[in-house]
Parts: C-alpha cells; structure tokens; sequence
C-alpha cells in the first residue's frame, strides 16, 4: 500500500490524484475525515504532532510518501514518525526536503537537513527530493494595487530555476510504484532559471497587466514581510534566505524530472497558462 501524509497539500492532491488515475491502492493521511472525503481515496485521520497515529496506519512493506508543511515540532515529529515506520516494517520512505538542506541552514533547509539525517541513518530505503521554490508560491506572493502587481524579495538579478510541485508529484509517483530501488537524493528543478525581473514579465504576458518585481536590502524586506504578519526573526531568516539564494546556488538546473518521468519538466509559462485564475488581481 501507498500510503501519502500531507495529502490534502499542493504535492500531496496531485500525487493522489496521479496514483488514482494509474489505478494504485493508496491511503490519505489528513487531520479530519471531510479532507479525507474531499481527496475521493481511502484514507486514515493522522496527525504528526500525534505520532501513534501515523504509525498505526503503517503495515508491513508499506511505501510512505512523508511530507507537510513546517512548524516547530517538525523535526521531533518527524524523527518519531520515521521510528514508527522502522518498526511497522515499511518498504520504502519518499520523503520532500528542499535543496541544500543540512543541519544548521537557515528555516526549512536545517530542520529538513535535520530528518534527512535521522532518515538516512534509520535503516529504512529512502527517496529524498530535494525541490527548489516552487512556481505555485508566486499567485500569493503577487499582490494588485492601482491595477499594477507587484512582488518582493532579496534575490538581486540572481537566477532561481523554480519548479512545478505538479512535478514533485510526478517523480514521487515514479518512485513509489516503481520497485524500490538504490537510496538516493533528488534534486529537482523546472527547465530553465530566470531572474525575478524575468518572472515579472513572464507573468505581465500571462495576466495582460503589468507586475513588477522589487528587490529590496534585506533589511528592507524584513520589514516588509514584518508588516505582512511575520514574526521577526521568521522575516529576517527568510529574507537572508532570498539573499543567499541570489547568490546562484539555485541557478542550476537538473535533468532529474526527465530522466524519472520520461518528459521535461513544466515550464513557468505553461504553469502560468495553468493558474492564470490563482493570482488575485
Ligand atoms: N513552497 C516551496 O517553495 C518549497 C520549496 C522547497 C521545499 N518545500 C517543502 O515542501 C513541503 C510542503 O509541501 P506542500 O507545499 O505540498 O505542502 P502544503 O501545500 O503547504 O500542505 C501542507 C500539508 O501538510 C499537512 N499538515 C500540516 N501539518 C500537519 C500535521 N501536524 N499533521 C498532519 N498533516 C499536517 C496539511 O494538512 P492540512 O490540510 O490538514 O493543513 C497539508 O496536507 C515542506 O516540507 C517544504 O519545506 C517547499
């Protein structure tokens, strides 16, 4: 059995909704029984922050799809998670990091650097992805005003190869149905790495209306993102984080989403093409 945690996210509906369409078994975990009605799969109510029951949804040779989103239980609850999941004898873990996690990287790279270790060191065969930002952050993070969007960041002119997550699910679905094979790291990016200033024009084509995109010191953007709810030390992380990542070092692109699914990854322009009607103008 596939059994997919995270399943009512932006990964976790279109890996569900792959599987179902190739006819595999595959139960949802979800927080309350309505999502799991929504998702039109078998499912289970599981929580991570309730370990137990995760790990009871587990059966011998099970293959487990592990993701959600971050909170600051994220790695105790996960290294748990993963101990359960040694015990019920699971087959195979895909798990999504993010790329360049490690211990000690700034937000989402350290805690996921953190499970990647615990995963790696478990005994159990491991998949990790490794995704840059994905495209479908973009509709959020764009705002209107006077007619004119905008979006914010610290990435200067560098170069960000951002991925579809309708693609994560695509190798994910690869690699839980396929036999488990050697353990292995992912990275994986769309097929090109354009500048913001290229996005915003990108996305000016897509919507008929002018966005541009404002780079700001991080400081700055600190502020801002202050100013749009964040806690400080939260916005100040994530806009160093912008500054790193336009030093370059997501500014490669891989040839992993081919080489797994058989065709190129999505591009931004068909993502956009695709969710014209996400962004609020
Ligand atoms: N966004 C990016 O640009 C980016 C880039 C690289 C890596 N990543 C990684 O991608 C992952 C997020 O994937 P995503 O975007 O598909 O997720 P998402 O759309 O944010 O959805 C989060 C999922 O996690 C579930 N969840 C949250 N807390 C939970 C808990 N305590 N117990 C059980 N389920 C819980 C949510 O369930 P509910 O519906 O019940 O809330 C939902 O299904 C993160 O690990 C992130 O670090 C993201």
């Amino acid at each position: 059995m596939i059994v997919v945690t995270g399943a009512t996210g932006t990964i976790g509906r279109a890996l569900i909704d792959r599987l179902r369409a190739a006819g595999t078994a595959v139960v949802a975990v979800v927080r309350r029984p309505e999502q799991g009605e929504s998702l039109g799969c078998d499912y289970v109510v599981g929580d991570f922050d309730r370990p137990e029951t995760i790990g009871t949804a587990l059966s011998p040779g099970d293959r487990l799809f592990l993701n959600s989103s971050l909170w600051p239980g994220f790695v105790h609850r996960y290294r748990e998670v993963i101990d359960l999941a040694r015990s019920a004898g699971v087959g195979q873990v895909v798990k999504v990091s993010v790329r360049g996690a490690e211990p000690g990287a700034l937000l989402g790279g350290g805690m996921h650097g953190e499970v990647e270790a615990h995963l790696k060191a478990s005994g159990l065969a491991w998949s990790i992805l490794q995704p840059v930002g994905f495209m479908q952050n973009l509709p959020a993070e764009v705002s209107f005003q006077d007619g004119e969007g905008r979006f914010y960041g610290s990435y200067g002119p560098g170069r960000v190869g951002y991925i579809d997550a309708r693609d994560i699910a695509d190798v994910a679905a690869v690699l839980l149905t396929r036999p488990v094979g050697a353990d292995q790291t992912y990275v994986l990016t769309g097929p090109e790495a354009p500048t913001h200033d290229e996005i915003a024009a990108a996305v000016s084509g897509a919507l008929g209306r002018t966005v541009r995109y404002i780079d700001l010191p991080v400081g700055e953007l600190t502020g801002h993102l202050e100013r749009q709810g964040l806690p400080g030390p939260v916005a100040h992380d994530l806009a160093e984080l912008m500054a790193q990542v336009g030093d370059g070092r997501w500014s490669t692109t891989t040839e992993t989403v081919e080489a797994l699914t058989g065709r190129p990854p999505r591009s931004l322009a068909r993502f956009l093409t695709d969710h014209t009607a996400a962004f609020r103008l």
